[in-house]
């Protein structure tokens, strides 16, 4: 079997070829199917944006349409798969419960479970973009113990969304158009990040040919932990710490630089950003106007700011090359939009399903795909000899 070369994290190692999403973290730029993440959050919409990323290619009117309101059809859950919530205690994290729910999805669709029907997939993808939000705000009403509305959907998919997870039953929901606007924008920005830890999750489940759903679950398990997706609900956690301790900023900083065990600056560093995050600029410049809008907690985004820019201009973050990411500032704005921390990496979940679904279809697609299966080291024990138990 040859030499086995040791790579840690796969700091080095290419894992797939992909036509997807661009990345050069030296220069900062981000380009889903070519498309520079300036423009699309500019001028295009997020399901417009997942269209792009599943198909390759940005849709005519028509197809928009028509891919608009078959999604718009399929929001509904299964009553069944509604009763789920039930079973969970209500504290329950919607991390886990949302991953649990959209693997319950292919115990519902069982004409999904082949990977290589392509009609299948096709009716599995659209399920799966119409139904997360209902999931989502379903977890979220859990968490509250309010009542779990079902989808209107002569909405949007953002506008039912938010209905679903902050309307009531028979009463009116005003919808803000500043709101949808503005997670519509966040959203699009974290639709896709080519093979980060949850895609390359979703690939590697996907690889043994598991279907959509469960090979989408895997990633929304990855996408909780802190490191990644987490980080955002972690990055107010952080501010709050700060600020309840007399906002001294300069303490926390020599903190994380003598690395004291369990003190990062999260929502800074990144794999391959060694430069500033393309999305934490946007969102950075889109922040104070958001935040004005809503009415957010100018005391924590105060305090982020001069976070960053104490760590822009010291040595330790300049020499390793940290800057924000999109963790940095997502946080305080959906804490404006009136989500509790714990749905920020849910939402996260939210913007990134139509990235693992084309990253899952490209690889399920491709010739050149085999089983994931890396190698190992071995470091353990020699050949030994069995000892029975009454003479250990
Ligand atoms: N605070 C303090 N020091 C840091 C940080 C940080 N946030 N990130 C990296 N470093 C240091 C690290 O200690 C190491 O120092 P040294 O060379 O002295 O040992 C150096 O910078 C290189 O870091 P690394 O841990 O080897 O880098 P990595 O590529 O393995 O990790 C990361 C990337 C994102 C996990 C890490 O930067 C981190 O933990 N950041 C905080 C969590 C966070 O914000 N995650 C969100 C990532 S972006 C979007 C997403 O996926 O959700």
């Amino acid at each position: 079997t040859g030499m086995v070369t040791l790579d840690p994290g796969y700091t080095n190692t290419g894992s797939t070829t992909s036509a997807i999403t661009y990345i050069d973290g030296d220069a900062g730029i981000l380009r889903y199917r070519g498309y520079p993440i300036e423009q699309l959050a500019e001028s295009s919409s997020f399901l417009e944006v997942s269209y792009l990323l599943i198909y390759g290619e940005l849709p005519t009117a028509e197809q928009l349409d028509a891919w608009v309101s078959r999604i718009s059809r399929h929001t509904l859950l299964h009553e069944d798969l509604k009763r789920f919530f039930d079973g969970f205690p209500r504290d329950a994290h919607p991390m886990p419960v949302l991953s649990s729910a959209v693997s319950a999805l292919s115990t519902f669709y069982q004409d999904s479970l082949d990977p290589f029907v392509a009609e299948q997939v096709e009716l599995s993808t659209v399920r799966l973009l119409a139904k997360l939000p209902t999931i989502a705000a379903y977890s979220h009403r859990k968490t509250m113990g309010q009542p779990l509305l079902y989808p209107d959907n002569s909405l949007g998919l953002v506008e039912n969304f938010l209905r679903m997870s902050f309307g009531f039953p028979v009463e009116p929901y005003e919808i803000d158009p500043k709101l949808v606007k503005a997670l519509d924008l966040l959203l699009i920005l974290h639709a896709d990040h080519e093979q980060n830890c949850s895609t390359s999750t979703v690939r590697l489940v996907g690889s043994a040919h598991a279907n959509l759903f469960v090979s989408v679950a895997a990633g929304i398990n990855a996408l909780f932990g802190p490191l990644h997706g987490g980080a955002n609900e972690a990055v107010l956690q952080m501010l709050g710490g700060i600020r309840d301790s007399g906002g001294d900023i300069a303490t926390f900083v020599r903190r994380v630089k003598d690395k004291e065990p369990g003190v990062k600056l999260m929502g800074f560093g990144h794999r391959v950003y060694k430069n500033y995050d393309p999305r934490a600029a946007i969102v950075k410049r889109t922040a104070d106007s958001i935040l004005a809008d809503l009415g957010g907690d100018d005391q924590l985004l105060d305090l982020a700011k001069q976070l960053e820019e104490v760590a822009l201009s010291d040595d330790y973050f300049i020499e390793r090359k940290l800057y924000p990411n999109v963790d940095f500032y997502t946080g305080l704005i959906y804490k404006a939009m009136g989500f509790p921390s714990r749905m920020f990496t849910v939402l996260f979940a939210l913007g990134r399903l139509p990235g693992w679904i084309a990253q899952w279809r490209e690889m399920i697609n491709d010739p050149a795909t085999k089983i994931g299966r890396p190698r190992q080291v071995y470091t353990g024990h020699g050949e030994r000899a069995f000892v029975p138990v009454g003479e250990r």
